[in-house]
């Protein structure tokens, strides 16, 4: 799809759009998503739409909330009285994080000690379910799939195929790199055939040589037809796969828009700029420590005018 295309379909009013603005066709409604810790608000979300069939980017400082947001939306997690969500027309509120899965929206986990002590093909397997966390154990223990047993196989196998992943089926999951336990848990949430997957900090942990592997199959998921909800540190990778950016801090939504809009928003800055940034933003991340955080932006922006205009 072409940028030119992109822009007409998500139909933003000039300038940015307002944080909670309308989409064409929204695959995911969120009304007043909120969630306390003690005093604190960890999560106040009003209203935010998600567009079907894109990439859409989730920022915001440290501790804006933004994976207790993913918890909340995916079922791992318990909003205060009131919240409502709805995922591709179905109202997804009070219902477990197996039933969110069986509705179409997957969000990724990292590999945690039990999973690291199993092999990648057992970790696909598990996928299947489309469960995670401590239920996964029991449902392991049901032999409830013999019959489908070699279907689930066979998609594994052409997963990790796609994941380059075939020859380490065998390995323990704990023994693949940074790149590789992150393209595990990829294939892992497409087990369950997903509409929508969701990806917090993809890159993280990420050697250089991998990063550019990722971001394909990131897009080859969007350009399969499936929606992406990401959060990610990197901004260089915000930049460069989203079509959509929503942006979060203090629980709140601050802004949305075009990656080059947002980042140039004074509103935007300023709620980084009042966040400590330097544990926030990651070793790849063009905003460096002790860097000049505006003027990195405002440059970033002055390159994607200039790109834009030579592509146009
Ligand atoms: N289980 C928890 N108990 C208490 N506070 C929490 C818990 N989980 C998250 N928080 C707090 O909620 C805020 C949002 O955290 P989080 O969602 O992890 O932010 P982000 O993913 O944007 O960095 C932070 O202040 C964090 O310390
Ligand atoms: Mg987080």
């Amino acid at each position: 799809m072409s940028d030119h295309d992109q822009s007409t379909q998500l139909a933003p009013p000039a300038g940015a759009a307002e944080p909670g603005s309308t989409k064409s066709d929204p695959i995911l409604v969120v009304d007043n998503v909120v969630r306390h810790f003690g005093g604190m608000t960890a999560v106040d979300v009003g209203h935010l739409e998600v567009q079907r069939g894109v990439i859409t980017a989730l920022i915001g400082p440290n501790g804006a909330g933004k994976t207790t947001f993913f918890n909340l939306i995916t079922g791992f997690d318990r909003p205060t009285a009131g919240a409502h969500w709805s995922f591709d027309g179905s109202a997804l509120d009070k219902t477990s994080a197996s039933r969110v899965a069986r509705a179409g929206m997957v969000r990724t986990f990292q590999l945690t000690k039990a999973l690291n002590r199993m092999t990648v093909m057992d970790n696909m397997m598990l996928g299947a379910r489309g469960q995670t966390g401590e239920n996964l154990f029991l449902s392991w223990l049901k032999p409830l799939w013999s019959n489908q047993e070699k279907e689930i196989r066979d998609k594994a196998l052409g997963l990790l195929e796609r994941f380059k992943l075939l020859d380490k089926q065998d390995d323990y999951a704990g023994s693949l790199s940074g790149g590789q336990r992150k393209l595990l848990e990829m294939a892992r949430a497409l087990m369950s055939d997903p509409k929508m997957i969701m990806l917090d900090e993809p890159m993280a942990g990420v050697n250089p040589a991998l990063t550019q592997s990722l971001l394909g199959h990131i897009q080859a998921l969007r350009d399969d037809g499936m929606t992406v909800l990401f959060v990610e540190h990197d901004m260089h990778m915000v930049r460069h796969i989203s079509d959509w950016v929503v942006v979060m801090a203090e629980g709140k939504l601050i802004a949305e828009g075009k990656a080059g809009e947002v980042m140039a928003n004074p509103v935007v800055i300023d709620a980084y700029l009042g966040a400590h940034h330097d544990t926030d933003l990651g070793d790849d991340a063009l905003l460096e420590e002790g860097s000049d955080m505006e003027e990195q932006l405002a440059d970033e922006v002055a390159e994607e005018e200039t790109s834009r205009e030579d592509q146009a």
